[in-house]
């Protein structure tokens, strides 16, 4: 069996992000899994506000880079922050971006197995956002896990170096990006 190939990702540009912690932290519980996991920045890319007028003169090269990154992929890790009970504009215009088709080829998100995971500093953890995301998703053609997991008081439970040290959050954590691997590995 080869290694499933895993994308992690979160829908934040903020350099201290909660959300990008803890995907960084799903991403080291998938590889101990055997899964291959790239941990892709949304702010490390150059992302332009979609519009149809850029489009026409040609796909930006960062887009195409992550369409290309996302087609290779058996499976994504995806963080999404809430902001105002639902995704935020930055992940929404990514996948925008990346839903576009050139002739011929195949849908970036078609076949994704995806893992959903939310955190926030409040009390439900970004939980209303993620059936957003799960919608549009699915909406793309992607396969969103039932299973999900939104980290409320996100802030109390990161260390200084970003990784989890409460052992029962570490725990759910583990177990969805395990739970991604599996599966992704049933279509690598
Ligand atoms: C415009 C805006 C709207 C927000 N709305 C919500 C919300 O609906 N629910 C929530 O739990 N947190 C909300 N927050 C707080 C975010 O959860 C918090 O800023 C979090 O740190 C964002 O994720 P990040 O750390 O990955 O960037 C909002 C923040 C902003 C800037």
């Amino acid at each position: 069996m080869t290694a499933p190939k895993i994308i992690a990702l979160a829908g934040s540009l903020r350099k201290d992000s909660f959300n990008q912690q803890l995907i960084n932290e799903a991403a080291r519980f998938a590889l101990e899994s055997g899964a291959e996991v790239e941990i892709i920045k949304l702010a490390d890319l150059n992302i332009p506000l979609f519009n149809q007028d850029i489009e026409a003169q040609g796909t930006p090269a960062d887009v195409q880079l992550l369409k290309e990154k996302l087609r290779a992929a058996d499976g994504i890790l995806l963080a999404s922050p809430e902001y105002n009970g639902s995704i935020t504009a930055a992940l929404k215009n990514a996948i925008d971006w990346a839903s576009r088709t050139e002739q011929g080829a195949v849908p970036a998100f078609r076949n994704k197995v995806v893992a959903l995971f939310a955190a926030s500093p409040g009390g439900l953890g970004g939980l209303r956002g993620l059936n957003h995301v799960r919608d549009i998703l699915s909406g793309v053609g992607s396969l969103v896990l039932a299973d999900q997991l939104a980290v409320p008081a996100v802030h109390t439970i990161l260390d200084e170096n970003g990784q989890i040290n409460n052992p029962n959050t570490a725990e759910k954590v583990s177990a969805l990006a395990q739970q991604l691997v599996t599966v992704a590995s049933k279509l690598s």
